[in-house]
């Protein structure tokens, strides 16, 4: 299988072209620093020919949910140097992705007294669940414009120590309608000084974050996740080949490592299909659930031209659309999310055409070892069907 073939990615060569999506699973402690279930966790993922880790509070200002992990203290930062040395000494390679959340940040964990930040105050439609509460997203205050670099400043400060800690590289995390994709689009960007308006402005706050990463870590150890048909929490753009083709050829520029797009939306309750499969059915037969619309226009090949880098797509892929998308040379590689947090040994079940795992979304979240580090690999599962 093409999906299972070396990947040339910079200097480096992948053992395989599948990729462990990031995932927040709120295992770290209250200083939000990975607890050793981490280094397992990750460790037992390591044949993946690429992990990228969880996404990572750059700083206090960026806080969800209780127990999500963060990069801005010392102690944050030995911790992680123990998860980097547990993957590579398992073989594996591993970015850590970097967020702050802007306006889906909670008010009962930011610093008394703080609002959420954003580059307008537009709220996000819902919430996350705190002490079995919706606790919804507030609204969010507008950043003036000179606060702006001291948060480049903290994603700077967040790459270098991802670079200290031992990291492969850092994944910037412009997806998802968080603080950059918030910027990025114009439903949620409604500002008049450089960070707004145009193209070229709205994509400012981005490309200075990335240039920020490529003057630490270099642009071989840089890549950047973008979701342009996310639209779950009220975020969308008018003209999104306009926007994502402008980010493309950018990136492209700056030779990062590598561009990763989702290509639809991370709502638990909503049967994933990737887009491009989507769009492949007739429209009556499309999802009417959040998610890409049918009809939305298929960025891959558009970014595939524009972006000369690697190319990973994610979003509800298959052992076959994988395969599917690699070979026809949409994608060099591909993203899988739910199915790593229930099978540690994807490519070898990939290889083998084996049964799948399917993840308890109840324990996506819960804290503790059950349901992170007690999913079976092949070996494990047929060693204890043989015992039985
Ligand atoms: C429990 C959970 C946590 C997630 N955490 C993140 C995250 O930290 N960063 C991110 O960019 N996407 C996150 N996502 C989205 C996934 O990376 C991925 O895009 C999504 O699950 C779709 O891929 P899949 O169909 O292969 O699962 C999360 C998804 C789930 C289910």
């Amino acid at each position: 299988m093409k999906l299972l073939e070396p990947l040339q990615f910079g200097s480096r060569v992948l053992p395989n072209r599948v990729v462990m999506a990031p995932l927040v699973r709120a295992r770290s402690d209250a200083n939000r620093a990975p607890t050793e279930l981490v280094d397992i966790y990750y460790a037992q993922r390591a044949t993946a020919g690429l992990i990228v880790t969880e996404g990572c509070h750059i700083s206090p200002q960026s806080t969800t949910r209780a127990n999500a992990a963060a990069h801005h203290t010392d102690v944050q930062n030995q911790a992680w140097t123990r998860v980097a040395a547990a993957v590579h000494a398992a073989g594996g390679t591993i970015f850590q992705q970097l967020y702050h959340v802007g306006r889906k940040a909670l008010l009962s964990t930011l610093p008394a007294g703080e609002l959420p930040v954003a580059p307008s105050a537009i709220e996000a439609i819902g919430g996350i669940l705190t002490a079995g509460q919706l606790e919804p997203f507030p609204v969010p205050r507008a950043l003036e414009t000179h606060e702006i670099p001291a948060i480049v400043d903290d994603f700077r400060a967040a790459v270098r120590r991802a670079g200290q800690a031992g990291f492969d590289g850092v994944e910037i995390l412009a997806a998802n309608g968080f603080l950059i994709d918030q910027f990025l689009r114009d439903e949620t960007n409604k500002r008049t000084d450089a960070y707004g308006g145009s193209v070229e402005n709205r994509a400012r706050f981005l490309l200075q974050v990335v240039d920020a990463a490529i003057d630490e870590l270099g642009a071989a150890r840089v890549g950047v996740r973008i979701s342009p048909h996310f639209r779950s929490d009220r975020i969308g753009d008018s003209d999104p080949v306009r926007t994502f083709s402008y980010v493309a050829k950018e990136l492209d520029r700056r030779g990062i490592a590598y561009l990763h797009m989702l290509e639809g939306t991370t709502h638990d309750d909503e049967p994933f299909v990737p887009l491009y499969l989507r769009l492949a059915r007739k429209p009556s037969s499309a999802s009417t659930g959040p998610g890409p619309v049918p009809g939305d226009p298929f960025l891959a090949p558009i970014l595939r031209r524009l972006f000369k880098g690697t190319l990973i797509l994610n979003g509800g892929y298959t052992r076959e659309s994988a395969e599917q998308v690699i070979t026809q040379g949409l994608a060099d590689a591909v993203a899988f999310g739910r199915l790593y947090i229930s099978n540690p040994d994807l490519p070898e079940r990939f290889r083998q055409n084996a049964p799948l795992t399917e993840a308890d979304p109840s324990t996506y979240y819960s804290g503790g070892p059950r349901g992170y580090i007690d999913y079976p690999t092949l070996n494990e599962q047929r060693g204890a069907a043989v015992v039985a």
